[in-house]
């Protein structure tokens, strides 16, 4: 079972880190982590080159990524909410799927063969609604061809951080054993 999960978060021991730590407790394989803050990543710029030929002409770590979406099992989105969305680093990284998109419109190809499995969790601090973060997040699984089969959502954070919420560590856990269930459904197991 290979899981991606995508960290939009810039605090290596925050909030979404701890609900990612409890996630990846109930899966039975390591998953790769793709840190937005840390990975060497240029947005797109729509220079539009893919719409003539498949794939991205930038030359950077998304080419790596690239692969592991189109192989991966399961995807999940992990982000703090800031501004009532997803931040900015995990955009810019996600800009880039837009190549997927162009390769199916404008060329026919279907460079995602492999239905997966999603998940979002998101973590605010109690600000506003998480309601676009979340509906943001679930267009970018699909854009990965990932359905989407839960989200878990604190949004607390300023008064009780993740890593100290029994019930939404819980609710993570729980993510994590649902996606491994789904995963074996599809699979035939
Ligand atoms: C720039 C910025 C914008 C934020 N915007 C929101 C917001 O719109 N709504 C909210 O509930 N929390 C907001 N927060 C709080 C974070 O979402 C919250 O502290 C979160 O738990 C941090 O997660 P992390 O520890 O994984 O980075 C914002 C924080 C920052 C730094």
């Amino acid at each position: 079972m290979k899981t991606v999960i995508f960290n939009g978060s810039p605090r290596p021991s925050g909030d979404t880190a701890a609900l990612i730590r409890a996630l990846s407790a109930a899966l039975p394989t390591e998953p790769k982590v793709i840190d937005a803050y840390r990975a060497d990543i240029h947005p797109c710029v729509d220079c539009r080159r893919c719409w003539d030929q498949v794939g991205c002409v930038i030359r950077d770590d998304m080419e790596s990524i690239y692969r592991d979406v189109i192989d991966a099992d399961c995807i999940i989105i992990a982000s703090p909410v800031y501004f009532s969305t997803l931040t900015g680093p995990l955009l810019s990284l996600m800009s880039r799927l837009q190549m997927f998109y162009t390769a199916g419109r404008m060329q026919g190809v279907r460079l995602i063969q492999k239905e997966k499995v999603g998940g979002v969790l998101l973590c605010g601090g109690g600000n506003g609604s998480p309601a676009c973060a979340e509906e943001v997040a679930r267009g970018l699984l699909r854009a990965m061809h990932a359905s989407c089969i839960g989200t878990v959502c604190t949004h607390r954070t300023d008064t009780l951080p993740a890593a100290e919420d029994a019930d939404i560590l819980a609710q993570a856990r729980d993510l994590g054993l649902a996606l491994v269930r789904q995963y074996e459904e599809k699979a035939g197991f």
